[in-house]
């Protein structure tokens, strides 16, 4: 079949292209990505040299390009991961988070309404259940988990979802969507907690952990993510909504303290800074659902995915340097000049 996968040029999107073209010889992968400063174009540097693979630059905001790329294309299934996902830069200007993760799927699902895509998935978070006190370790997010968001971040993916759903119920778009925990491995931008650390306590420099560091995330390696969405899109049930998590909650500290050990780096590196506003205490996914429709189960510990995914950043220095020097912006004209 042959997929789109937006925003394939940033963390998770482009370990799915890489999971699809390796798992499924036959598919066809195209990747629109507007290559803003979370997109790099070096991190599909291996899936162009594949020729059932295509990389398109735009924006999923701009009607007429994506018209005339589904037009073209003909599309089975578009996997949408295309979003501004850094809740800070939301606090910072909500702006750009309201129209690419509300008005950008509006723009993705009426090109597949127009153009008869078979599935529409809608790749979301848990951050749309808003958060879960640290006194409740009983307490997990399921399906039916009121949406209930604190920052402009989850609102918008929120909007989204509900927006996916009423396309559904309305037009009888055959959409899934999925709703997934906190991402970690190899291609995470920067500025996201793991990767900053890593990156940081690398050069040496303060490590910033955000009030007591008592925040909890729920981490879920990359590829077991892919996985699930993979299996949603194959197998998942039109309609519904897919929890995705593998019961890995760690709090801030601990994840930090952590790769400090792995990196044999002092814990006198940790910067205790003023607390993010409106910050969510505690996420933590009860994968159930999927687990018992679809037969998903995650494959890597956190123990084990901390442990590949800082080996997979000294291995890779040339990637990360390249983003933090801002040299990454560039390779999208030495790679196509202007040939489009
Ligand atoms: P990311 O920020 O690393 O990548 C986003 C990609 O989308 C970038 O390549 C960027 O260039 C592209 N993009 C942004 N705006 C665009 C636009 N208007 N048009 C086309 N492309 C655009 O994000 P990520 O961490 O890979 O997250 C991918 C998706 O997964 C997001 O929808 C996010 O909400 C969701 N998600 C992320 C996590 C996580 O832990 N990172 C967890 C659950 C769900
Ligand atoms: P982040 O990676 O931004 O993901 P999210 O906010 O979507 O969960 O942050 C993960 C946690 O780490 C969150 O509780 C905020 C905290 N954090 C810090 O303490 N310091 C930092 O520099 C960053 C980026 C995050």
């Amino acid at each position: 079949m042959k997929i789109l996968v937006t925003g394939g040029a940033g963390f998770i999107g482009s370990n799915f292209i890489y999971h699809v073209l390796e798992n499924h010889q036959n598919d066809e992968v195209v990747c629109l990505d507007a290559l803003t400063y979370a997109g790099s174009l070096s991190t599909l540097q291996k899936a162009l040299e594949v020729e059932r693979f295509r990389f398109v630059k735009g924006d999923i905001t701009d009607m007429e390009l994506v018209d005339k790329l589904f037009r073209e294309e003909k599309f089975d299934v578009v996997v949408n991961f295309a979003a501004e996902s850094h809740v800070d830069r939301s606090i910072l200007n909500p702006d750009v988070f309201l129209k690419t993760n509300i008005l950008g799927t509006q723009v993705l699902m009426d090109a597949s309404r127009k153009y008869d895509v078979k599935r529409y998935h809608q790749v979301s978070t848990d951050e749309v259940y808003g958060d879960l006190p640290l006194d409740r370790p009983d307490l997990f997010f399921t399906e039916e988990t009121p949406i209930h968001t604190s920052s402009p971040y989850s609102a918008s993916k929120a909007a989204a979802d509900l927006l996916v759903q009423a396309y559904h119920r309305t037009y009888g778009l055959p959409v899934t969507i999925s709703r997934c925990s906190n991402n970690y491995g190899p291609y995470h931008f920067p500025e996201k907690l793991i990767p900053l650390i890593i990156s940081k306590a690398l050069r040496d420099e303060k490590l910033p952990v955000y009030g007591t560091g008592e925040n909890v995330r729920d981490w879920l390696y990359v590829e077991d993510h892919c996985e699930a969405i993979d299996l949603i899109i194959r197998k998942g049930k039109v309609g519904e909504v897919y929890n995705i998590g593998g019961h890995n909650e760690k709090t801030n500290l601990e994840v930090v303290k952590t790769i400090l050990k792995e990196l044999d780096k002092p814990e006198s590196l940790i910067e205790f800074v003023k607390d993010r506003a409106g910050h969510d205490m505690r996420y933590a996914i009860d994968p159930a659902k999927i687990s018992r429709e679809l037969s998903w189960e995650p494959h890597t510990t956190f123990e084990e995915g901390i442990k590949i995914t800082i080996k997979w950043y000294l291995d890779h220095k040339y990637w990360w340097e390249n983003i933090l020097s801002g040299e990454y912006q560039k390779d999208y004209e030495r790679l196509y000049g202007d040939k489009y």
